[in-house]
């Protein structure tokens, strides 16, 4: 979910005038961002390419810096859950951080997705039923890709598994 969020693209309609990187959006102006690119921003843009818009951003965004997040570094069409963990540099100690960096497979702010919890408990159950009986093989190359249609949500078009029985 964090390389290829489900909901491409999320939508929002500007209640009142808002200021978005020096340009004023009227009320009523319907906004999509898209959360492929959040998700991916090692692949979109660096700290230096975000910095060059200091300018135009708002001095709380400025003040705000990244927010303690970290933009990813390592391409995100790997999965590295390492993402996530911080190390204490004194300690050694390695702990999981939610907001270690810029990811929103469920959206964000008041209206984010109202399922996440329950969404994510799923996804353990199953997961961790299916592991119970078998393990998932590589799946050949050939039908191995991250191909999709994107339409506000994404639709993989070789989501395949290989599911083994362990023995
Ligand atoms: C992996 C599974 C799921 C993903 C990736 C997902 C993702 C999302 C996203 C991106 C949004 C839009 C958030 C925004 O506008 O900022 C959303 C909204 C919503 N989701 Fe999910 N969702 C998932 C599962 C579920 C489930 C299981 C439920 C209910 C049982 C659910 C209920 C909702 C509702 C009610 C909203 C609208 C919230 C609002 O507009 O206030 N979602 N979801």
């Amino acid at each position: 979910m964090s390389n290829l969020p489900i909901a491409e693209l999320v939508l929002r309609k500007a209640t009142e005038p808002i200021e978005i990187l020096g340009r004023t959006l009227p009320a009523g102006t319907s906004i999509l961002w898209c959360t492929h690119i959040a998700c991916n921003n090692a692949t979109v843009f660096n700290e230096s390419k975000l910095r060059a818009l200091d300018e135009v951003r708002s001095e709380t965004s400025r003040k705000n810096g990244l927010g303690g997040r970290s933009l990813w570094s390592i391409p995100t069409d790997r999965f590295e859950p390492d993402r996530w963990i911080k190390i204490d540099e004194n300690t050694g100690k390695r702990t999981f951080d939610p907001r270690a960096g810029y990811s929103f497979p469920f959206g964000v702010g008041l209206r984010s997705c109202a399922g996440k919890q329950l969404a994510i408990l799923e996804l353990k159950i199953y997961i961790a039923t299916l592991n119970l009986s078998f393990f998932l093989a590589e799946v050949p190359k050939e039908l191995s890709s991250h191909r999709a249609n994107i339409e506000v949500t994404r639709f993989p078009v070789q989501a395949y598994v290989a599911p083994r029985p362990w023995t």
